[in-house]
């Protein structure tokens, strides 16, 4: 694989302003999740681990995580057709629990759609969605978002958790792909 600055058109949200937006995040959830007694925060592999990871240190509430991984067929290809599956499901029984599902960025809405009715039918005490990134305009279905980082325009990006061709998932700011130079 090339190095990244190949295929960086312009870093879109820099480092210092993920980290300050994710702190303002974390300050609010542990607001609002003040007293729960069974937190757990649902991580969706791979592309949310980044996020997770640092918003996690900004959560006072004592809370356990878990993770799923989830396979959008044709997700990050541009062109979602909708069909979802579990590749790998959560360990921890939600039932009574409150959740906060951790996620990447919500394009379609499909996948998180898919999540939510699934993780409902389990019977958790609350369900809600931390989003980082929300590409508000490709939305096809309606999913309700308790928290986002950003709404960002309709363009591919990577960087900070999302991959190009599993690489670049380290970097620490949210890039936009230069499409002329990358076509995946
Ligand atoms: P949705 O089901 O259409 O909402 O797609 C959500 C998934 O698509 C995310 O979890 C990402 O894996 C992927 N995705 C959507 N947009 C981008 C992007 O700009 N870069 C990388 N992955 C993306
Ligand atoms: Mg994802």
């Amino acid at each position: 694989m090339e190095k990244y600055q190949n295929y960086l058109k312009e870093i879109l949200i820099p480092e210092d302003e993920l980290q300050s937006r994710i702190a303002e995040l974390g300050k609010e959830i542990s607001k609002d999740y003040e007293g729960s007694q069974q937190m757990l925060l649902v991580c969706i592999l791979r592309g949310a681990v980044m996020f997770l990871t640092d918003l996690c240190r900004h959560i006072h509430v004592p809370h356990a995580m878990d993770f799923m991984a989830i396979s959008s067929y044709g997700a990050g290809n541009r062109n979602s057709t909708g069909m979802v599956r579990i590749t790998m499901d959560l360990n921890t029984n939600i039932y009574d629990k409150d959740v906060l599902i951790v996620e990447d960025i919500i394009d379609s809405g499909n996948t998180l759609s898919y999540v939510l009715d699934l993780l409902s039918t389990r019977k958790p005490r609350s369900l809600n969605i931390c989003t980082l990134l929300d590409k508000a305009e490709r939305r096809e279905v309606e999913v309700p978002i308790r928290y986002t980082g950003f709404e960002i325009p309709n363009k591919f990006v990577f960087g900070y958790g999302l991959d190009l061709d599993e690489y670049y998932r380290n970097l620490p700011f949210i890039g936009v792909v230069d499409l002329d130079k990358y076509s995946g």
